[in-house]
């Protein structure tokens, strides 16, 4: 199976202030605002939606090939995702730019100080996936995940030109991105993947009703939090898939690049789409339930155990085969 994942490569440069900004902010002295606090901790998270995505399909077996641009300093990260099964030969290197970076400060009262640098994001828009697919062979499927806008328009021009089939996943693009860029990212997608808020920013920014949208797309998959995935296609009744339940929450973030990467791998498996959002839902459980995208792994008995208490013995029957083979990693 062939899956070439484009979207974001980044780190999350976390630091905890110990006491409160505005303590160290004088009011009627904001226009030379210069303030520096000593921090007492720094945390450095592997993200980037791309290289979410590219993880958890590494974890289920699989070799996704991470398509997005970083730079010189990639090294470490590179070598993570690579002990991880992806491959990580065809990203491009900013010559001149460092990787794509959140750096964040939070304080006692959880105020923030955030700043995103995209970086090498912006040569995303220079790769071309013709060359890509050619090196691995071929391609079952390219999602296209939030990136430089330019690039995230490119690579769904190239797969609609090329014929490749591709998931649209515009997620935080959604946000800026006008109508018009919409319609682009979304029309011809076999997938397409978001969350419910998103949903409703792509009816009401492009103009288009559910039913133009599904006219447009294969299939559409709403993820609902808590309450689990809704799959729609055309002419056809809804299809709910309800969660795994979680046994904490400690940190949300990625949960959604985990989904996609369980889907992803089920769908490839050839299974339907019902089983696919049921192991998204595994998968992404398992990062619901700790801190980092990319700090849970899979191991194998265990993770099949729990999707057979949630979905029943067929979902065993379906997902156990792909899973021999699989050795736990730390
Ligand atoms: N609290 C939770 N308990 C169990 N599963 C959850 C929970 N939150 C999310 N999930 C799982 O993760 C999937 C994706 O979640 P969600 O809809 O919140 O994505 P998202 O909003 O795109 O998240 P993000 O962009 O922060 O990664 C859900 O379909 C569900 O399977
Ligand atoms: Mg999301």
């Amino acid at each position: 199976m062939s899956l070439l994942i484009t979207g974001s490569i980044a780190t999350d440069h976390l630091m905890t202030f110990p006491g409160r900004f505005t303590d160290s902010l004088v009011v009627d002295q904001l226009d030379k605002l210069s303030v520096s606090f000593l921090v007492d901790d720094l945390e450095v998270r592997r993200g980037g939606c791309a290289a979410n995505i590219c993880f958890g399909l590494g974890a289920l077996g699989l070799s996704p090939v991470l398509v997005g641009s970083v730079g010189e300093d990639f090294g470490d990260y590179r070598s993570w995702l690579e002990r991880h099964n992806v491959d990580c030969a065809s990203v491009h290197y900013s010559e001149t730019r460092h990787t794509a970076r959140f750096v964040c400060t939070t304080d006692a009262d959880h105020a923030q100080f955030a700043s995103f640098y995209a970086g090498a994001m912006s040569e995303a828009r220079e790769i071309e996936l013709a060359p890509i697919v050619a090196r691995v062979g071929g391609t079952d499927v390219v999602l296209v995940g939030p990136n430089d806008p330019e690039a995230m328009r490119r690579h769904t021009a190239e797969c609609r030109h090329r014929g490749y089939r591709f998931a649209s996943d515009p997620s935080q693009q959604l946000a800026f991105g006008d109508g018009e860029l919409i319609r682009d990212l979304v029309d011809g997608a076999d997938l397409l993947f978001c969350n419910e808020y998103e949903a409703s920013l792509i009816t009401s920014k492009t103009g288009w009703t559910r039913e133009d949208v599904l006219a447009r797309v294969g299939t559409w998959v709403v993820t609902l939090g808590a309450s689990g995935v809704r799959i729609e296609r055309a002419g056809a009744e809804p299809v709910v898939v309800a969660a795994v339940p979680a046994t904490a929450t400690p940190d949300p973030t990625g949960v959604g690049d985990a989904f996609r990467a369980g889907f992803l791998a089920a769908e490839g498996w050839g299974l339907d789409h019902e089983r696919a959002a049921q192991l998204g839902c595994l998968l992404a459980v398992h990062v619901v339930e700790c801190v980092g995208t990319q700090e849970y792994d899979v191991q194998p008995d265990a993770f099949l155990a729990r999707g057979v208490a949630t979905y029943g013995e067929a979902f065993g029957a379906e997902v156990g085969p792909h899973l021999t083979g699989l050795s736990a990693r730390g």
